[in-house]
């Protein structure tokens, strides 16, 4: 029979590598704890029209990545979750989590888009989202990039750059992409075919394009800074500030637009040199106006996501990943009456909190001490009919050139303890 495959763009993640996604998960779990935010979990699945409304009809998400189709028993649109801020937005209003005041959250989890796939670009890949609802001050978008670099250095990531932007209000905005349209307009001769048809959906997205012919068009584009009126530019100039005294370096980059509509004001990423084209592992901004364009009353909101892939793959390239945690012991066996014995001992000594692998499958003696060998544990404990009858075990180091003794049962815990010690 034919074999079956994983679907394109969708990844298993062996033990190896899931050991060093459960160390990741562990240091940002801490990281988000240290910082007050609190797990959300959201379904995986939501309705279409929450993604066409918050992320916006006219983006690449929306346009042509979404995993949608129709529930065949009531005929309702669904999707498979492209990003998390929606669902999450959607999740606050739905159980006025914000009546109580502002709620700082974070979930994490696998997204799905159907983009081409290539290295660091998934069609399900994981987050960690980390969203601050019901704020509206720039102190907490100095907080959110803040905590950013204080992440990098618990995972000891190094290299990572800060681009930071201002969007401005909607108003601002709009007054910018009239004046911009006219100006593609005017060079529209010099635009590729995505350009052009994004010049009047999504005009500001041609900012970002990474065709060099589209890119010197825009270097000679209106500016949005320009546009920004006072409130706007002391948000920007508040945020600055905080980050300045922190210590944390950034780069205004006025081209930063992010590839979703529900921003405004503040947008940033992070970007790394050494991924290739898919550089950043982290992306983020203010979204005050997301409450309402879901049905909610208004409420400011602020939040960045971080793809799990890419930040993997540079922690692979950095020396900082801990070995993984091997067994305390492995259990041997063989005779009459051993199984039982050396099972109910393991569950034993697990009580006590002990790593303990059982051999399973049969086989000769010898060839279960290489297996217990090979699972890197630093004990073998071996039962056989003597054992059984003595109420002992034999206690063997495999890690050490030490004679191999038999011991009392009772006093095998306290003698795996002294030996845990021991390494620490
Ligand atoms: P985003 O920029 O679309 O933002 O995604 C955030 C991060 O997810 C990216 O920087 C990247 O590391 C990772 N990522 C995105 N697409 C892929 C992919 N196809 N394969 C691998 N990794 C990927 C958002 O999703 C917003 N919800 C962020 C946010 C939260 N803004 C406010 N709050």
């Amino acid at each position: 029979m034919s074999t079956i495959q994983a679907v394109r763009g969708m990844n298993d993640i062996l033990p190896d590598e899931a050991e060093r996604w459960l160390q990741f998960e562990a240091t940002v779990q801490a990281w988000l704890a240290r910082y007050g935010y609190r797990n959300i979990r959201m379904p995986i699945v939501e309705p279409t029209p929450l993604f066409r409304r918050a992320i916006g009809e006219a983006t690449d998400i929306v346009e042509k990545e979404m995993y949608t189709w129709r529930d065949e028993l009531n005929g309702e649109e669904l999707t498979l979750r492209p990003e998390g801020t929606a669902s999450c937005v959607r999740a606050a209003i739905e159980h006025s989590l914000l009546h109580d005041g502002p709620k700082r959250l974070w979930y994490a989890g696998p997204m799905f888009r159907h983009e081409r796939p290539q290295k660091g670009r998934y069609r399900q890949f994981h987050q960690y989202g980390v969203e601050a609802l019901g704020f509206s001050g720039p102190d907490i978008d100095a907080e959110l990039i803040a905590m950013c670099a204080a992440l990098w250095r618990d995972l000891g990531l190094e290299g990572l750059r800060l681009e930071l932007n201002s969007i401005g209000a909607p108003e601002e905005r709009a007054r910018y992409r009239a004046d911009l349209v006219g100006y593609l307009e005017r060079h529209v001769d010099r635009l590729d075919a995505d350009a052009r048809r994004r010049m009047h959906t999504n005009p500001l997205r041609t900012l970002d394009s990474k065709n060099p012919m589209v890119q010197e068009v825009v270097a000679g584009a209106p500016s949005l800074a320009e546009y920004l009126g006072e409130a706007s530019l002391a948000h920007f100039d508040g945020l600055k500030r905080l980050l300045e005294a922190a210590g944390i370096p950034y780069a205004i980059n006025p081209r930063l637009v992010r590839g979703l509509d529900y921003y405004n004001l503040t947008v940033f990423e992070w970007v790394s040199d050494r991924l290739g084209a898919q550089g950043t592992v982290c992306g983020g901004g203010r979204y005050d106006g997301l409450f309402q364009l879901i049905g909610g009353k208004p409420a400011p909101a602020a939040g960045f996501a971080m793809g799990n892939e890419r930040l993997m793959a540079l922690l692979a390239e950095s020396a900082s990943v801990a070995p993984r945690e091997a067994p305390d012991a492995y259990l041997v066996f063989q005779g009459e009456g051993t199984q039982a014995y050396a099972f109910v001992l393991g569950e034993e000594l697990r009580a006590h909190g002990f790593r303990i692998v059982m051999h399973a499958g049969g086989g000769s003696f010898k060839s279960q001490m290489k297996k217990a060998d090979a699972s890197g544990a630093r004990h073998a404990l071996i039962i056989g009919e003597n054992e059984v009858g003595a109420g002992e075990v034999a206690f063997k180091d495999l890690r050490a050139q030490v004679e191999q003794v038999s011991v009392k049962r009772e006093r095998l815990a306290g003698l795996m303890a002294a030996a845990r010690e021991q390494t620490r």
